[in-house]
């Protein structure tokens, strides 16, 4: 698939629910968000047709996110039912950690083949002041657990300020260098302000050379996160939805209205 700024679309990402179990600062508010019905949701064979649709337009990386995506029931089904997909070459989910001591291993069976963890600070009591309910020892856990399954490369977000020499970045950026992880540093954004950046270290934030398109928990195809366009695949029937979609891509984002990082999943 190519827009029409001849931009090749091969990334997919899936954001599989809004729901998450923790409130980061910079994500949700503390007492979290207005949360789609369960009948809004995309079911499982809803998800897979729209991928097998958008692999056989030629889609060949695919990230699961969320929100939390681990929190939703029967997720490792679903990444066995995605990865059975034929022509996708690389699997991914970015995972804010907690439950993938409990998840990794039976992951790795269903065939993800790699996963990015949230992680802004390798301090207890700041990860707990960031993520308002998080105990950082479970995410220490998965991380231990996911590279025990065999997830290759594990990346970790940091999600900094400014810079990427503030304080907590760089004691990340050590836990990494001696656990073998890559770090990759995410400017905190304001999707409503337009506020958006690259991804230092990543793929994200460069329109020029952006590849992606992201199908949002309640079926929404997104083109761009930087912008209010939606076609909604119940609506428009998956086909329909995803040639908008990549017709009608913007040759760069500006501001987005509608959607946060809990729904749109970064
Ligand atoms: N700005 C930048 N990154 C964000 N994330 C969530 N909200 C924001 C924001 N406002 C990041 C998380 C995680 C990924 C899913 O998105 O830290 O790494
Ligand atoms: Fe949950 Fe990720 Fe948002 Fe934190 S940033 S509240 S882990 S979805």
């Amino acid at each position: 698939m190519f827009d029409r700024f001849n931009r090749k679309i091969n990334y997919l990402r899936i954001s599989v629910t809004d729901r998450c179990n923790l409130r980061c600062v910079y994500c949700m508010p503390e007492n979290g968000v207005p949360l789609l019905k369960h009948e809004e949701i995309l079911n499982f064979d809803e998800i897979v047709d729209f991928t097998r649709i958008a692999v056989s337009k030629g889609v060949d990386k695919v990230r699961i996110t969320g929100g939390e995506p681990l929190v939703r029931n029967g997720i490792v089904d679903l990444i066995s039912m995605i990865s059975s997909i034929d022509g996708i070459k690389d699997l991914a989910m970015t995972t804010n950690g907690i439950f993938l001591d409990k998840y990794a291993k039976d992951l790795v069976k269903a065939g993800l083949h790699r996963v990015n963890i949230s992680l802004d600070t390798i301090n207890p009591e700041e990860y707990k002041k960031v993520t308002r309910v998080g105990n950082i020892q479970k995410v220490f856990d998965g991380i231990q657990a996911a590279k025990k399954a065999g997830l290759n490369p594990i990346k970790i977000n940091c999600v900094i300020q400014k810079s990427s020499l503030e304080p907590h970045a760089v004691e990340v950026a050590k836990y990494c260098n001696e656990n073998n992880l890559q770090i990759r540093y995410i400017k905190e954004m304001d999707l409503e302000k337009g506020e958006f950046s690259v991804v230092q270290g990543g793929s994200g934030g460069d329109c020029g050379t952006c590849n992606r398109i992201r199908l949002t928990a309640n079926g929404d195809i997104k083109p761009c996160l930087f912008s209010n366009l939606a076609y909604n695949v119940r609506d428009l029937g998956a086909e329909n939805a995803i040639n908008a979609a990549i017709e009608n891509k913007p040759i760069s984002g500006h501001v987005n209205h509608t959607s946060k990082f809990y729904n749109i999943g970064g």
